[in-house]
């Protein structure tokens, strides 16, 4: 694959292409200005200027170039939880329960609309970011667009029925991400309930529990009674303090985060619930995102209260897109309108061009095949 030419890494790095070849030529790899590089020098010549090159997709075949973060910029963010676990075993409750048990008294409502991603407080003051996302799908889809959005997954079990087929892919899915898994035994009101019987079968598939001298936290709970939930909280936080989760919380820095997902609203337009990962997102901001672009109308919380900004790990539904973007985009605010458009318009040039080399070679493939 392909990335972007010495002549646009210049430009978004604000150097002379000049400089780029250079560094390519020390690198020992003679470029011309137009030559597309591989993503591995771009990844060393944006270093060599004190920047991260941080890939958009594989297939728009582009980079955005973001400035390293200043140590004293990190601060300790919330962790992003997503939860897992096969059919039926009460991913659904357990999202539901904790989402109610969070509502603070008085606010009448609670959550209005479906908002893919949102936020919970536990023991008064600490957060913890939790990702609706439907079965498996949107936390692979993400994965293969490259956004790692996800720090620790909770695993649900039931524990009346067995590790069956899609707990087993979802520890696959986990430990191919390097992300750490909490499990939760769950159903444990039911008299039938055999917790033994599923961590020894959980011991089976490489997920040794940490009362038998594993690295896995485990909690018993039930998701319909409430049981056990504020413990598997206190878990998921012990598990975050050790990954020592931080994010870029300066004012400063023009603000990145994910597409969880988006959709059309009749009158509002596109409606896109973004998780901020980098700095403050903030209403007036101009930004790229995937193939579209657009400025920040509107930001609001899961209650579809309007908030002016947000930061690192915190998830909320941002108005002002273009178009629709997809789930796992990277949004990346821009300092200028202009700047978001002729981002936005290099992408599509990019794009474009890869769309017809790939359908220029389908075209060859046929001839060659009817010759
Ligand atoms: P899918 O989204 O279809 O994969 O299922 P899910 O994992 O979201 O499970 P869901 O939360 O829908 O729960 C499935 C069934 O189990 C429902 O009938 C729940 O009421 C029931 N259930 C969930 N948690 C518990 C629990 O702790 N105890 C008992 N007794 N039943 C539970
Ligand atoms: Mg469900």
């Amino acid at each position: 694959t392909e990335y972007a030419s010495p002549h646009e890494l210049a430009e978004l790095m604000g150097v002379t292409a000049k400089d780029i070849i250079q560094k390519c030529f020390a690198l020992g790899k003679f470029v011309t200005i137009n030559q597309r590089l591989d993503k591995e020098s771009i990844e060393l010549i944006a270093l060599e200027f004190g920047y991260e090159a941080e890939f958009i997709s594989e297939v728009e075949a582009t980079a955005v170039i973001a400035e390293e973060d200043a140590e004293e910029d990190l601060q300790t963010r919330p962790p992003v939880v997503t939860i897992m676990g096969h059919v039926d075993h009460g991913k659904t409750s357990l999202l539901d329960y904790i989402r109610n048990s969070n509502v603070v008294a008085g606010e009448s409502g609670g959550i209005t609309q479906h908002i893919g991603a949102y936020e919970v407080t536990v023991d008064g003051n600490r957060k913890i970011t939790f990702l609706d996302t439907p079965g498996h799908e949107a936390f692979t889809a993400m994965r293969a667009r490259g956004a790692q959005v996800t720090d620790i997954v909770i695993l649900v079990v039931a524990a009346d029925d067995s590790v069956m087929p899609q707990t087993i892919e979802a520890i696959n899915h986990a430990k191919a991400a390097g992300v750490p898994i909490v499990v939760a035994l769950n159903k444990i009101d039911k008299v039938e309930a055999n917790p033994e019987k599923i961590k020894t079968q959980l011991s089976e598939a490489g997920v040794l529990v940490e009362e038998w001298g594993g690295e896995y936290q485990c909690q018993e709970i039930s998701a319909k009674k409430g049981l056990g939930i504020s413990e598997l909280m206190g878990k998921v936080l012990t598990e975050a303090e050790m990954r020592e989760l931080r994010g870029n919380y300066s004012a400063e820095v023009p603000a990145s985060g994910i597409i969880v997902e988006s959709e059309l609203d009749k009158g509002k337009g596109v409606i896109s619930t973004v998780l901020v990962q980098r700095g403050f997102l903030k209403v007036g901001d101009p930004f790229v995102a995937g193939n579209t672009l657009g400025k920040v109308r509107a930001i609001m919380d899961e209650r579809g209260k309007r908030i002016p900004s947000a930061g690192p790990s915190q998830p909320v539904m941002v108005l002002g897109f273009e178009d629709l973007p997809q789930s796992g985009d990277v949004l990346t605010v821009m300092v200028t309108d202009r700047e978001a458009r002729d981002l936005a318009q290099k992408r599509q040039v990019i794009r474009r061009e890869h769309d017809f080399r790939r359908s220029t070679r389908v075209k060859l493939d046929s001839i060659a095949r009817q010759i």
